[in-house]
């Protein structure tokens, strides 16, 4: 029986952050690195606490909305000429979960050049977004393999360049007062920054419990899954499919819970995938599926760093494992794989197979009772799961196919058009 979950709010948002821009190695870090310059703005104007750690929020994760890791690096690169549409669904994001909402206005607006508002920067939205605003660039201005102080003369005049017109001279003069600073530089650029924000930064008092926790991961399945029209509703279906084989299993309503969170989570580490290689539709090559078989270590290692989501992680984690050994990337086998883990594997390429996939339409029942069976008789899933979700299967695939359907539905309203545009 498994205790309620409750874990440290300031590391799940670090590790969330971490795993958007986990990407590659030229913006890595980068919404980490923007919200440290954010809290020390904002730290610097004295403002309240609660003001401070809601704008820290906004900018672990102010780009959650540019969905392909493409658009990302074109953002990051200054090559990106459409600004508003990820703040469009950043926005959107934030707002799924009412502990983000209260920052989701700040996010919409952080590429407001300063000439376009019509507020005075008094008002709350207008001074976050142009602290975000700045953050944000002189995060981008900086060049990573440069030592930085001899960047920061250069720095501070391209911020002095665009103040008054994109920037607010007031939040200039703020970076101003703290760009003398080298500690400031130094820890901006530390590789150890992580564990300084963790136990020195914003939330690092603040623990949140399992509605919390569930209302992120609910809203990150979306960031996963909106990547691509081919995976726009899987980790939903995933999650709604393990729920029911966990119900009809006999798991605890506890249990239950956490299996939805790690249906949520389990293919968190494909933010790291680049949509070529996600939308592809012939073979991969092998550099490929190497790159693909990263996604479920990523899923474990940034699920695992935040501390008391243990047997999510693992539940999340495991769905490519083989009971015989013969998955990956841990290659571990029957006796380490649990019941939670053997539901996520089955529930996992059902739902998979039920998919489009840019290579292939959705399998029909027939074909996927037998590739579910091969996969029992080659012993590589578990025989128990595979024959409940068979037994039960019209009642399985109608709440599996009615829960996609609203995800699918929320994407072509919203998404779809934007990633069409981005990757
Ligand atoms: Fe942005
Ligand atoms: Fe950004
Ligand atoms: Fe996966």
């Amino acid at each position: 029986m498994l205790n309620e979950l409750t874990v440290n709010f300031s590391n799940l948002l670090l590790s969330l952050s971490d795993a958007v821009d986990l990407a590659n190695s030229k913006i890595a870090s980068h919404q980490m690195r923007t919200a440290f310059i954010v809290w020390q703005l904002c730290r610097t104007a004295q403002l309240p606490e609660v003001e401070t750690d809601q704008l820290y929020m906004a900018a672990l994760l102010h780009d959650i909305g540019a969905l392909s890791l493409e658009e990302k690096q074109r953002l990051h690169d200054f090559i990106e000429v459409d600004l508003d549409t990820h703040c469009i669904l950043s926005e959107a994001l934030f707002n799924l979960s009412p502990l983000l909402s209260p920052a989701a206005r700040v996010v919409r607006f952080h590429h407001k050049p300063w000439r376009e508002w019509d507020d005075p920067l008094s008002s709350p939205d207008v001074f976050g977004a142009q602290i975000l605003y700045l953050a944000d660039l002189l995060e981008r201005f900086i060049v990573r393999d440069q030592y930085i102080l001899l960047q920061v003369d250069d720095l501070k005049k391209k911020i002095l360049a665009v103040s008054g017109n994109e920037l607010h001279p007031e939040i200039v003069d703020l970076f101003m007062q703290i760009a003398h600073r080298e500690d400031f530089w130094f820890d901006l650029t530390s590789p150890r920054l992580y564990s300084l924000l963790l136990h020195s930064g914003p939330y690092r008092l603040t623990e949140i419990g399992s509605s919390s926790i569930f209302s992120i991961a609910s809203l990150f399945r979306h960031i996963i899954d909106f990547k691509s029209r081919f995976t726009a509703s899987h980790s939903t279906g995933v999650a709604e499919c393990a729920v029911l084989l966990s119900q009809k299993f006999g798991l605890t309503d506890t249990e239950i819970v956490q299996m939805e969170i790690a249906g949520y989570f389990h293919d968190l580490g494909k933010l790291a995938v680049p949509n070529a290689i996600l939308e592809k539709n012939s073979g991969l090559t092998k550099e490929e599926f190497a790159i693909i078989r990263q996604h479920t270590y990523f899923t474990y290692s940034v699920l695992n760093t935040v501390g008391g989501l243990d047997q999510i992680s693992e539940w999340a984690a495991f769905h490519h494992e083989r009971l015989d050994g013969s998955g990956y990337p841990f290659h571990i086998s029957a006796d380490k794989i649990n019941i939670g883990a053997r539901i996520m594997a089955v529930a996992d390429l059902f739902t998979a197979v039920a998919e489009d996939r840019p290579y292939r339409k959705g399998m029909e029942r027939k074909q996927i009772e037998s590739i579910l069976l091969s996969q029992v008789n080659k012993n590589a899933n578990d025989k128990r799961i595979t024959m409940l979700l068979l037994d039960n299967y019209q009642e399985i695939v109608a709440r599996v196919k009615e829960k996609q359907a609203l995800s699918t539905e929320m994407f072509e309203k919203k998404f779809q058009q934007c990633t069409q545009k981005s990757s």
